[in-house]
């Protein structure tokens, strides 16, 4: 009999390709005339964690690829070090194209390339987004306090699950937040974990003695 779950998985790679597509011929604003390429985000429809940055670099606007300079060697350290694959997780942007120079996103910019994170988001539903600095922030979580006060911290809005952190590429202006990147991403894992094990089926009904996980312990509830 053949295996259900692979075809839904196809499916939703398959849409994730039709995506793909659809920023590499992009003309939804003015970067399309400054790129070399759309960068639309690497990794599998099935990923359990989604990790959204601001914006496509010099070297990933050449390669095609996010998060592949010094602050995506960072950003694969950071994950490695809970014990993550790069190859696990979908990796993504805000803006798909590079804004020139690296200048911060424009708001019409942002507004123009909506369509797709969200887009992305529907397709693989993610257990955890993790949110890469103060763009992805103030794109998925409008309203949130700033990533100094919520950072490592589990924020649910729109039904959906993200944790805020500094951008790795701060870590390397800023040397003394590596190490609360660090500590962040141990959360995450510890988060990660705690939903699994709370996705598997129970083989018996829980005990009313004993500590119950307290995911909820550090978590924001918005809206
Ligand atoms: N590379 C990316 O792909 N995104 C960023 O936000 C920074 C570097």
């Amino acid at each position: 009999m053949p295996d259900q779950s692979i075809a839904i998985v196809d499916e939703r790679q398959a849409r994730l390709e039709g995506i793909a597509l659809r920023v590499g011929s992009c003309q939804l604003c003015a970067l399309h005339l400054t790129r070399t390429q759309g960068v639309p985000g690497t990794g599998p429809a099935s990923a359990r964690l989604m990790a959204v940055g601001e914006a496509p670099g010099e070297r990933e606007d050449r390669e095609g690829r996010p998060f592949v300079g010094a602050a995506g060697q960072l950003l694969t350290e950071l994950l490695e070090g809970i014990g993550l694959s790069r190859d696990d997780i979908f990796i993504t942007n805000v803006l798909k194209s590079r804004p020139p120079g690296n200048r911060d996103p424009l708001p019409e910019e942002v507004a123009a390339c909506a369509g797709y994170l969200d887009a992305q988001i529907e397709v693989i539903q993610p257990r955890v987004i993790l949110l890469l600095g103060r763009h992805a922030l103030q794109r998925l979580v409008p309203g949130a306090p700033g990533i100094s006060s919520c950072h490592g911290q589990l924020v649910k809005a729109d039904g959906r699950t993200y944790m805020p952190c500094y951008h790795p590429a701060a870590a390397l202006y800023n040397g003394s937040l590596k190490s609360v990147l660090q500590e962040d991403f141990r959360r995450l894992r510890q988060h990660l974990d705690q939903m699994e094990a709370d996705a598997e089926p129970k083989a018996a009904a829980p005990s009313s003695q004993g500590a119950e996980p307290s995911v909820g312990a550090e978590q924001l509830d918005l809206f």
